[in-house]
C-alpha cells in the first residue's frame, strides 16, 4: 500500500504532481477555468462582491493562500475564517457573499456546522472537498472535488496542494465572471498552473538535500517560519506541519512583524526557515533575514535564486525552480513538507500517526 515508501506521508508528498494534474486538468478548457462537469454554473459567481472562506487547520491555510491570490490579483475582498470561531460570531455575510468551505475529509464538524450557519445567510456555497459523498459535499450548494485520492497520513500534504489549486481555479473563474480579469490574463496564468506538476517533480529531486537539513532541526526546541505575502501564508502551513509531527514548537511570522516582539526569542542556533519568492517584497524579506541572522539564527532560505553565497543572508539555500510568483507556493510547500517529514523521522517519531491527533476531527 505504501508503494515501497517507509511512510504514507512521504508517499503522499510524492503523489502531488499526479494529484494536482487530476485536480487541474479536467477543469481547464482552452486554458480557461471550466466547471461544467462539476455542475457549477457561472451564476454562482455573478455579482459576488466578497468571499468568506471557512475551514480548519491546513485546509484553512490553503484558504489563506487563495485569499491572498484572489484579493491581490482580482481585487475581490476575501475573509478567511476559522470554522470553530465563525460558528459563534455574528455573521457579516449576505446573498452577495460567496462562502467557500474547504475540507479534505468533508466531515470536520466545525466546518460542517459553519456551513450550515452560512446557508442561512447566502445560497452561494461552494465546498472544496476531497472525500466523495462526504457530509460537507452533500450539504453544500455546490462542490468542487479535489482529486488527491485517499490521504492516509494524519498530516495533510497532497490535500493541501490540491486545495490551493482549487482555490486558484475558483479565483480565475471569479476574476473572469466578475470582469476583474481578461481572458488573456487568465490564459497566461492557467498555462503556468498546468505546468505546476512538472515543477514539483523538480522540487522532489531536492529531497536528499532537504533531509540533511532536517538533521540540523532535530535538536531544536523552537523554529520560526517567516515570509511576506504568499510566503507568509505558506509559513503558517510550514510551521503547522513541523509542529504536528516533530513536536518542535514552531511559529509562523510575517517577516516584517518579528521586530515587534518575537525577535527577542531568536538566540544562537535557532532555526529560521525563510521563504523569499515574491519579487515585490524580496529585498524587504532579505533585510528581515539579516536581522535574525545577526542574532545568531540558523537560516534555511527557500528562494528562486540560482545560488546565494552571502553567508550573512543564510546558512543553507534551497533553490526552487523559476516560476511566476503566484505559483511558487506549490514548490515551496513541498520543501516544507519534506523538511517536517525528515525532522519527525529523525526524532524517531511516526510521522503517519502523530500523538494526540486524528485524521478526521468530528468533535467540537
Ligand atoms: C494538518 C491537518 C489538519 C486538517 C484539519 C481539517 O496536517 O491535516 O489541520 O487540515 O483538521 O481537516 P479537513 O480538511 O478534513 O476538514
Amino acid at each position: 500500500q505504501k508503494d515501497g515508501y517507509p511512510h504514507y506521508m512521504i508517499k503522499e508528498i510524492h503523489e502531488q504532481p499526479r494529484a494536482l494534474a487530476d485536480t487541474i486538468n479536467p477543469r481547464v478548457k482552452d486554458l480557461l477555468p471550466n466547471f461544467e462537469d462539476d455542475n457549477i454554473p457561472d451564476s454562482l459567481f455573478e455579482g459576488v462582491h466578497d468571499i468568506t472562506v471557512i475551514a480548519c487547520g491546513t485546509a484553512m491555510y490553503a484558504g489563506n493562500v487563495g485569499r491572498t491570490l484572489i484579493q491581490n490579483k482580482f481585487g475581490i475582498p476575501v475573509t478567511v475564517a476559522i470554522a470553530s470561531e465563525f460558528r459563534y460570531e455574528r455573521p457579516t455575510i449576505d446573498e452577495n457573499t460567496l462562502v467557500i468551505v474547504v475540507s479534505q475529509s468533508g466531515e470536520t464538524i466545525d466546518t460542517l456546522e459553519a456551513l450550515r450557519l452560512a446557508k442561512k445567510y447566502t445560497q452561494r456555497t461552494l465546498a472544496i472537498v476531497n472525500v466523495k459523498g462526504s457530509t460537507i459535499a452533500r450539504e453544500s450548494g455546490h462542490v468542487l472535488y479535489t482529486h488527491a485520492g485517499p490521504e492516509i497520513a494524519v498530516a495533510s500534504t497532497k490535500a493541501y496542494s490540491v486545495q490551493v489549486a482549487a482555490m486558484y481555479l475558483v479565483g480565475c473563474k471569479l476574476g473572469l465572471v466578475t470582469g476583474k480579469a481578461s481572458e488573456s490574463e487568465i490564459r497566461e496564468f492557467i498555462s503556468g498552473l498546468k505546468n505546476v506538476p512538472s515543477m514539483i517533480e523538480e522540487v522532489l529531486k531536492l529531497e536528499e538535500k532537504i533531509s540533511v537539513q532536517a538533521n540540523r532541526m532535530v535538536n531544536a526546541e523552537d523554529a520560526f517560519f517567516i515570509g511576506r505575502g504568499l510566503d507568509y501564508t505558506l509559513s503558517m502551513e510550514g510551521a503547522l506541519k513541523l509542529k504536528e509531527i516533530s513536536y518542535i514548537h514552531a511559529e509562523a511570522y510575517a517577516a516584517g512583524e518579528l521586530k515587534h516582539g518575537t525577535i527577542s526569542l531568536i538566540t544562537e542556533g535557532t532555526p529560521v526557515i525563510a521563504i523569499a519568492t515574491q519579487q515585490s517584497v524580496y529585498s524587504k524579506v532579505v533585510s528581515n533575514i539579516r536581522e535574525v541572522k545577526a542574532r545568531g539564527a540558523y537560516v534555511i532560505l527557500i528562494s528562486k535564486d540560482k545560488e546565494i553565497t552571502d553567508n550573512t543572508v543564510c546558512d543553507v539555500h534551497v533553490s526552487i525552480p523559476e516560476v511566476i510568483d503566484e505559483l511558487s507556493v506549490f514548490e515551496s510547500v513541498v520543501v516544507l513538507q519534506i523538511l517536517a517529514y525528515y525532522t519527525s523521522v529523525g526524532k524517531g517519531n511516526d510521522p503517519d500517526q502523530p500523538r494526540n491527533l486524528a485524521k478526521s476531527v468530528t468533535v467540537e
